[in-house]
């Protein structure tokens, strides 16, 4: 007989249940037999933030937070950003596989010829106002985009689904790079087909007067590492929204535009701006002792470090703060990343950040980075928006092909007021909250 099972002795009636163990995991379902009485809902488990319950079977990324290892489709993270452009990658996750050449030819043709936006879309973005946070842009645009493209509610149409996949993925540096021009009062520049889904990207950032932009190819390369680092990262915040709007199968845009909204939060994907505000607000390196010992104090977090899943250092953090020096030997060095060096080495050192396995994230030198490259804090979320939508709508496939996948809805604890009679207003004694 097969030992993949747990034994449960429930105390309050002395009943024992046996429940399967699968995969590492019992079913939550399966505790639902243990009752303390007939009329009793049966047990189940209470877990905010799901620190310790699995919501889906995923094949995309693999983490082991304890060693550091971040893996896509099994390929070492390490590796990939090393010898693949971030297309590449957006092939291996949507695939499952590596491409070959000529399956990256025209995956990247695919992605390539979708990257206009529709000029309705600028005269919607035109509509906010100078100083509009981009990330709120970016979340409305992409939602607004559902309207354009209003076959892409038959998500169960894969043709369908394909071609909105090949739309997000090339609009999506479009809608940050027109976001940009906005903000700094620049007419918008249109893709140039020629160049590459980065090189492509600086392009649209930074073309002036000159008839053809020629990317650095340095930042071109440093900007398809970043990329890479940030296309997938399992079931974070961001994507289990997608993963939770799409499951009442809305539309892969609209989906995508809940799932930027978590990506915005300052504890998610908007760490990176925060970086940089903590590293300014510090000032210069005599500063640090003191802050870390605000932060102790519980004023305020060390943004950029600590992880839900890394108790390590993250294995992105070490590659961006090697792919920092090449970009600094082009854009002069950003005097932040001193402090930033500094900040790590005392806080590795400190009894504090040790005990809590606090180690520097993805977030601690990418700002620094793109600072260095002339991008602005606020446009820093959607730097990690842009590539993270290939890991989004990865998700978002894989949720809806899967069987197992059921709307998402939650279980609460009701601890409530029991049931009572309405009194009228003129019976109230006390005060209602
Ligand atoms: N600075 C100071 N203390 C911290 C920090 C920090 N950055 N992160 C966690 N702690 C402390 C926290 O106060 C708590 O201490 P105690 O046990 O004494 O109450 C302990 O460490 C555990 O923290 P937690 O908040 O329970 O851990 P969590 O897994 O819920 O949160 C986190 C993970 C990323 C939200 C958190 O570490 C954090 O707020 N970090 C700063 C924001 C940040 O850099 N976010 C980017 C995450 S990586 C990119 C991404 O995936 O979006």
């Amino acid at each position: 007989m097969s030992n993949q099972n747990l034994t449960i002795t429930d105390n309050r009636t002395g009943k024992i249940y046996t429940v399967a163990i699968e995969n590492g995991a019992i079913k939550a379902t399966d505790l639902r037999q243990i009752k303390a009485a007939d009329d009793d809902a049966g047990l189940c488990t209470y877990d905010p933030g799901f620190m310790n319950t699995a919501a889906c079977k995923s094949r995309i990324c693999y983490i082991d937070g304890d060693k550091g290892i971040l893996e896509y489709r099994g390929y070492p993270i390490e590796q990939l950003a090393e010898n693949c452009t971030f297309l590449e990658v957006a092939y291996l996750l949507a695939h499952g596989e590596l491409p070959l050449q000529e399956d990256l030819g025209e995956f990247v043709h695919n992605i390539t010829h979708h990257t206009i936006l529709h000029e309705n879309v600028k005269q919607f973005m035109h509509g906010f106002r100078y100083d509009a946070h981009p990330m709120g842009m970016f979340v409305s645009t992409v939602a607004a985009l559902a309207t354009f493209y209003p076959e892409a509610k038959d998500i169960f149409d894969t043709a369908k689904r394909r071609k909105q996949f090949f739309r997000l993925v090339a609009k999506a540096p479009t809608i940050g790079a027109f976001i940009y021009r906005h903000n700094v009062g620049m007419p918008y520049a249109y893709p140039d087909n020629d160049l590459s889904y980065t090189g492509n990207f600086l392009n649209m950032l930074y073309k002036k007067t000159e008839v053809k932009y020629k990317p650095n190819p340095v930042m071109e390369r440093a900007l398809d590492i970043l990329f890479i680092l940030h296309a997938d990262h399992e079931q974070n915040c961001s994507t289990t929204a997608m993963r939770s709007v799409g499951s009442a199968n809305t539309d892969p845009y609209s989906s995508l535009a809940a799932a930027a909204a978590a990506l915005y939060g300052p504890l998610h994907g908007g760490a990176n701006e925060a970086v940089l505000k903590m590293l300014r607000a510090i000032g210069n390196k005599d500063k640090i002792p003191e802050f870390i010992k605000r932060v102790k104090a519980g004023e305020g977090r060390l943004m950029g470090f600590g992880h839900r899943v890394y108790k390590n250092y993250d294995p992105r953090a070490r590659i961006i703060k090697r792919a920092a020096d090449e970009v600094f030997e082009v854009t002069g060095r950003n005097p932040l990343i001193d402090i930033a060096v500094e900040l790590e080495r005392i806080a590795l050192e400190d009894e504090y950040f040790i005990k809590r396995r606090l180690y520097p994230n993805v977030d601690f030198y990418s700002g620094i980075i793109y600072e260095a490259m002339g991008i602005p804090s606020e446009m820093f979320t959607v730097m990690f928006a842009i590539p993270r939508t290939v890991g989004w709508l990865t998700h978002y496939e894989e949720m809806l092909l899967d069987s197992e996948q059921k709307i998402a809805r939650p279980k609460q604890l009701y601890l409530g007021a029991a049931r009572r009679d309405f009194v009228p207003m003129h019976q109230r004694k006390t005060a209602q909250t």
